[in-house]
């Protein structure tokens, strides 16, 4: 299918992607209007290993080798010049591209047996929840995609750090659970990205609202919820009396993995707001917190 230039949602360890042979643009085409996502937002390419990867970037520079070697396959981007064979469909028209290699099995063995890369955008809906199971993407795309691999729940649960190596120093676009701090350890000091300007450098991950459930989202530091309104109260220390209460993981890694698919059960309750308890303001909750203050607006 993804050889005929259908769309394939599938798993990785982050979040669902809704894929298409990334060197066809027309199949390209099918996932922005599925999306409804603008044309100006560049899509991620996903690949099985370093030489696919070299197939579609124009340099690879050491911090290149470096990360890959480190995680790959895993959740992290790299942002490299592109080669004219990637459609600027694909990037937005940027000279550069997002590539990666995911760590699910499924998600591999459907780019190896296609045998060519796979553009794929989380299977969402523009600024809506990431999908981190299969149902979540069978409610959002039910028509447009020819099928759903099902994985299960995807195990990292937030979406890949995005890092551009097409830049001196290196800048970090998105953060994710590969940490800053993992990534600097490794190739030094990187800039981090700030909000965007809008134009068609655009970043989707970086608007302000994105990753969003429909019902209202608040942060709430001192455990006091709004007065009014039926609501849910996410927590981890703080507790406090609503319609809906859950108790989420201390540790960051298992608290990502159930995030969104939280959000999703309490955004089909019919409530009037989901109150979160700001996570802690360190390092190991970065992405977390970003992820957070984005589905807040
Ligand atoms: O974990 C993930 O990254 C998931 C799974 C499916 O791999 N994908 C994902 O894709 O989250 P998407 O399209 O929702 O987010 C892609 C991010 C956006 O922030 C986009 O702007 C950035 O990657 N990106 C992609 N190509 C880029 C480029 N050439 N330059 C700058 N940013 C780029
Ligand atoms: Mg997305």
């Amino acid at each position: 299918m993804i050889r005929a230039g259908k769309l394939v949602a599938f798993p990785t360890e982050t979040v669902y992607g809704l894929g298409a042979n990334a060197l066809d643009s027309e199949a390209v085409d099918r996932i922005y209007l599925a999306k409804g996502r603008p044309p100006s937002s560049p899509l991620i390419v996903h690949v099985d290993g370093i030489p696919m990867a070299k197939t579609i970037v124009s340099e690879w520079p050491p911090e290149a080798q470096k990360l890959a070697d480190r995680f790959w396959p895993g959740a992290l981007t790299l942002v490299l010049p592109k080669q004219s064979i990637v459609p600027d469909r694909v990037t937005a028209g940027l000279p550069t591209v997002g590539v990666r290699v995911p760590s699910h099995p499924l998600a591999l063995a459907l780019i190896s047996k296609a045998g060519v890369p796979i553009a794929a955008p989380s299977a969402n809906r523009f600024t809506e929840l990431s999908a981190t199971t299969a149902e979540h993407v069978r409610r959002s795309f039910s028509r447009q995609v020819a099928m759903i691999l099902d994985g299960g729940p995807t195990q990292v649960g937030i979406e890949s750090t995005v890092l551009s190596l097409a830049v001196s120093p290196p800048l970090l676009l998105r953060p994710g659970m590969v940490s800053l701090h993992d990534i600097e350890s490794l190739i030094g000091p990187v800039g981090i990205g700030g909000t965007p300007q809008g134009g068609s450098h655009a970043s989707p991950g970086l608007h302000s609202k994105h990753y969003s459930p429909k019902t209202r989202l608040i942060l709430i530091d001192d455990g006091v919820l709004p007065a009014s309104g039926r609501g849910a109260y996410i927590f981890v220390a703080l507790q406090a009396q609503a319609e809906r209460v859950v108790r989420m993981p201390e540790d960051p890694m298992a608290y990502a993995a159930k995030l969104y698919a939280v959000l999703h059960d309490l955004d089909r309750q019919e409530l009037d707001w989901i109150a979160v308890e700001r996570p802690p303001q360190t390092a190991a909750w970065a992405a977390i917190s970003d992820r957070l203050r984005r589905a807040a607006g």
